[in-house]
Formats: structure tokens, sequence, C-alpha cells
């Protein structure tokens, strides 16, 4: 729960999410270093709900590894799209483009509404949330 609150702030919205979902965890030496969770929303429809990786942990690829798990899990359970809102500028929005998210919609001022604190990056305000998708139905047959 400390990892997922790293990500999210709202205990509430965690605990809501955590029903129905799956959770995986990353470990070193018995610790929990990393943590995301997945959901299928609708059918064949999965979002990224959250990833977190132990601050002492990062930038040593444990979040990359974490994020191919999850996209090798979608594909291995059918799924066709996997979803996941991120801030619209700064390194989150990098981590997922490169793994091949593209962006889909905006949920303008959602950080304004949703986060008690304002959240600052680079000295600017993170003010609308991207929704990304990855495209998983290329080469699969229809039915
Ligand atoms: C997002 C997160 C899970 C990435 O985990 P990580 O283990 O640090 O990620 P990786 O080491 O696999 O980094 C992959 C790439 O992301 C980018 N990146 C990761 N952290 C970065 C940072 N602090 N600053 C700039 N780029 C960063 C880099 O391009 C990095 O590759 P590189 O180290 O080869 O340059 C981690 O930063 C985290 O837990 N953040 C707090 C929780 C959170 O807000 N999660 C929700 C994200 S929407």
């Amino acid at each position: 729960m400390e990892l997922l609150l790293e990500a999210d702030p709202s205990i509430g919205k965690i605990l809501h999410y955590l029903a129905g979902a799956q959770c995986f965890v990353a470990q070193i030496d018995e610790a929990v270093v990393g943590v995301y969770v997945l959901k299928e929303t609708v059918p064949a429809k999965y979002e990224l709900m959250n990833i977190s990786v132990a601050p002492s942990r990062q930038r040593r690829g444990i979040g990359k590894a974490l994020l191919e798990h999850a996209i090798a899990r979608v594909r291995e359970g059918a799924g066709l799209r996997l979803e996941v809102g991120t801030a619209s500028f700064g390194y989150y929005l990098t981590f997922y483009q490169r793994a091949g998210f593209r962006v889909s919609s905006v949920e303008k001022d959602f950080f304004l509404e949703n986060y008690p604190e304002p959240l600052y990056e680079d000295g600017i305000r993170h003010t609308d949330m991207l929704r990304l998708t990855l495209d998983l139905s290329k080469g699969k047959i229809a039915t």
C-alpha cells in the first residue's frame, strides 16, 4: 500500500480499484520494490490502475520490467487494449510512449479536481490527464 500511495494519493480510490483487479509485485531479496495493478474494465480492455517503484530503487529498469510484464499479461489474457491515465507532460508520458502507448483522449482539469494538493513537475502545475492506449489487436483475427 505504501508503494501504491506513491502513485495515487487516494487510499479510498486504491481500495476501490483493487477489488476485482490483479496486483503484481517485484521483489528483491524478499523485499517488495515495485508493484502494479491491472484491471479488466470491460471484456478484452484492461487498465493499468497503478504502477510504482520504491524511490530508492528507481531508474534501474524495474518500472520498465513491470510495464513489460503487464503488457505480456494482457496479451496472455487475449486482451486487445491496455489503457493508462497519466500526466500530460514529463517523464511519465515518455515512460509509456517508449512502450508503444499513444494518446487516446484528454481529461481536462483531472489533477485540479481529483488531487487535494497541487502537483508540480519542472515548475509547471499538472492540470489535465492524458489517457494513453496500447493497441494489442494488430495481427489478431477479429471474432
Ligand atoms: C514511473 C515509475 C514506476 C518508473 O519506474 P523506474 O523503475 O524508475 O523506471 P525505469 O528505471 O524502468 O525507467 C525507465 C525510463 O523511464 C524514464 N524515467 C524513469 N524515471 C525517471 C525520472 N525520475 N526522470 C526522468 N526520466 C525517468 C527514463 O527514460 C528511464 O530510462 P533510463 O533510466 O534508461 O533513462 C517510477 O518513477 C515511480 O514509481 N514513480 C512514482 C509512482 C508514480 O507516480 N507512478 C505513476 C506513473 S503514471
